[in-house]
């Protein structure tokens, strides 16, 4: 099968009260780990793609070793999408490099501007088959290249659901990233959070079968937290989305839920105890090995919880 885009993948989400893992991949291991854990979990597969792993890793590198893990998985339904493609350049410069799902996010923006920028992508992806995902409200959190709100005003700017009605009828967007209180990478909250789940509830009353996406959907696992803490790290405040809130996101109108923080923190886990256990350790097989391991390990537990474990015929 070649890359597919995410039209069935939601559909059957939306119908079947699950949703479909987005995970964020900088180079080989990294998608190894994710593509070991889906072929063995028959789960259907988003591969997303940042500006900043465009920039790490170069768009041939990403794509050969994507193409790879479609070749070799061919009962497997993936799609590679750009995650928060900022201009309509860089979303047609990925369309025009193979994508088969590309997010516009000019949530930063007003209204008016959001939708005028979404159109004009929507535009040139549909006339090339591409689907598109848009965001309205603004996450949290700061990424490499990803810029949001502070922790502390995350609920100012949850999506409003009227105006994510008017937003998807005026832009044509496929698919729509809320803002329902998650936020992105390792430091999202400084006490236990509670999701605006009214947000999804409202939109989808409003709008039947329409897909919502949900970024920001790590979780910051006390176990990974507790052993990059052992080996050296310094992320005692890190804090994350709860398991519970994510699966039942996923069983609701959101389709994709995107994490890519957690199988940071998996991989960085792995790699600093095998340092701080083998000191005279330079092989990078022997570190990067484990680690791939270790996200492997990360995905089989998020597509359980995302509930689209054994998912993949029915998506393809
Ligand atoms: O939402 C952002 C993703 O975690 C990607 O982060 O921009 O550092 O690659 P990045
Ligand atoms: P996390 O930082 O919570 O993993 O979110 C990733 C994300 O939303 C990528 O777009
Ligand atoms: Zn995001």
């Amino acid at each position: 099968m070649a890359l597919v885009g995410t039209k069935k993948m939601f559909e059957m989400a939306y119908k079947n009260g699950y949703a479909v893992g987005a995970f964020n991949v900088n180079n080989m291991e990294i998608t190894q780990g994710i593509v070991s854990a889906i072929a063995e979990a028959k789960a259907p597969l988003i591969l997303q793609i940042s500006r900043g792993a465009r920039s790490y890793a170069s768009m041939p590198y990403l794509k050969a070793i994507i193409d790879t893990a479609v070749a070799e998985n061919p009962e497997i339904p993936i799609a590679m999408h750009l995650d928060h493609g900022d201009t309509f350049e860089t979303c047609k410069q990925c369309v025009d490099d193979g994508f088969t799902s590309v997010m516009i996010d000019a949530s930063s923006k007003s209204l008016e501007e959001n939708i005028a920028l979404t159109k004009e992508v929507v535009d040139y992806a549909h006339d090339h088959g591409v689907v598109v995902e848009a965001e309205l409200g603004q996450l949290g959190g700061i990424e490499e290249d990803v810029v949001g709100i502070s922790a502390d005003d995350i609920h100012k700017h949850l999506t409003d659901p009227d105006e994510a009605i008017e937003f998807i009828e005026r832009s044509g967007c496929d698919s729509l990233a809320v803002a329902c209180g998650t936020s992105h990478g390792a430091y999202k909250f400084k006490v236990e959070p509670t999701l605006a789940f009214h947000v999804i509830e409202d939109i989808s009353a409003k709008l039947k079968d329409y897909p919502l996406v949900m970024h920001g959907s790590s979780s910051v696992l006390k176990e990974f937290k507790d052993l990059i803490n052992k080996y050296g790290g310094d992320m005692p405040d890190a804090m994350g989305v709860p398991e519970e809130a994510i699966s039942k996101a996923a069983k609701m109108a959101v389709c994709k839920i995107n994490i890519d923080t957690d199988l940071r923190m998996a991989l960085t886990a792995k790699i600093r105890q095998v340092f701080s256990e083998k000191p005279r350790e330079f092989d990078p097989r022997k570190y990067l090995g484990p680690g791939r391991e270790a996200i492997k390990e990360m995905v089989k537990r998020k597509l359980e919880l995302l509930g689209c474990v054994g998912k993949a015929g029915e998506c393809a």
